[in-house]
């Protein structure tokens, strides 16, 4: 579906230019939920803004980037945006940073349908409250005419799925899409994804700093360290068998009982990697999403 040949990202400064993906290549299949992981600045953000079409005005791409079979880094920013919206989608961390504080949540939830399709206003409207009650929040009718700062986080970030996914795209990126939401609503929001992932048979790339969350939910995970993939396979692969130091590091960096961290979702550290043993007899997060 996706695949991504030596994909390099620069940015031209002052002082010259500035290496910080170092051509990477690696592809995703129809359906699959792939992770990307790796410390603050190993490149995360920029890989996945490039396949996006999305990169800083500074930065230079290069590299091929292919989407069944279309090739994307050929197409120039406008052309872009014809896929954009359509064939490729992405969930931000901070949903009020995405969505537009002064305009309704129905318009900007049809935004994708008014640039890709012909559809009249009436069928957008269908469609965005169709696709509102699909990402599961309550009352469409209502939060179709409410403006952004009227919503919770969390139906924010409902939101920006709905608009994400209201042309039905073929690859939905999420980077940290969950971060800025409290531990039961993050559950949420992953349950929903991987909803979508078997319904709408939707790929995700999915970048989280948390590889607890990674683990729930991707069926792949690939490594990133200051540019390049040190490390790629399946979950239980990398979290069970790491070959790196890096990726070693990086699991033995999740939090630690020192740090007294108590919730529900760091238990499940503690769960996996055996630092602790726990009852999750009425742990609601833990099971099938
Ligand atoms: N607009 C920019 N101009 C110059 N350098 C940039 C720009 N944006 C990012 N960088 C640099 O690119 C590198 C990779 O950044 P990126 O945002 O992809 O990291 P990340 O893995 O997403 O980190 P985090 O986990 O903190 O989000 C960093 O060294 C960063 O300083
Ligand atoms: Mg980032």
């Amino acid at each position: 579906m996706l695949d991504v040949k030596d994909l390099v990202v620069c940015f031209r400064s002052k002082e010259g230019i500035h290496e910080v993906v170092h051509g990477i290549s690696f592809s995703m299949e129809d359906g699959e939920i792939l992770g990307l992981v790796g410390e603050s600045g190993s490149g995360k953000t920029q890989t996945v803004l490039a396949i996006a079409g999305l990169s800083p005005i500074n930065a230079v791409i290069g590299g091929t980037i292919t989407l069944n079979g279309q090739e994307l880094s050929l197409l120039s920013r406008h052309e872009m945006r014809t896929v954009q919206g359509r064939d490729i989608s992405m969930v931000f961390q901070e949903p009020m940073t995405s969505l537009n504080p002064t305009m309704r949540i129905g318009r900007q939830v049809e935004e994708a349908l008014r640039i890709h399709t012909k559809l009249s206003p009436e069928e957008r409207k269908a469609k965005a409250l169709q696709t509102l009650a699909d990402v599961e929040l309550p009352n469409p009718e209502a939060v179709y005419n409410k403006y952004p700062h009227e919503l919770s986080g969390g139906q924010r970030q409902r939101v920006m799925i709905a608009a994400a996914i209201i042309c039905d795209p073929k690859l939905l990126i999420a980077d940290e899409p969950t971060t800025a939401l409290d531990v039961t609503i993050q559950a949420q929001i992953l349950k929903l994804l991987k909803k979508l992932n078997k319904t709408m048979h939707m790929s995700i790339l999915f970048i989280s700093h948390d590889l607890g969350i990674i683990r729930r939910l991707c069926d792949n995970v690939m490594v990133l360290k200051s540019g390049d993939i040190v490390e790629r396979g399946s979950v239980d692969q990398i979290f069970n068998n790491p070959t790196e130091e890096y990726t070693k590091r990086l699991i033995a960096a999740i939090p630690s009982r020192k740090r007294g961290i108590t919730t529900d979702e760091h238990r499940s550290y503690y769960e996996y990697f055996g630092f602790l043993e726990y009852d999750d007899s009425d742990d609601e997060l833990e099971g099938p999403f």
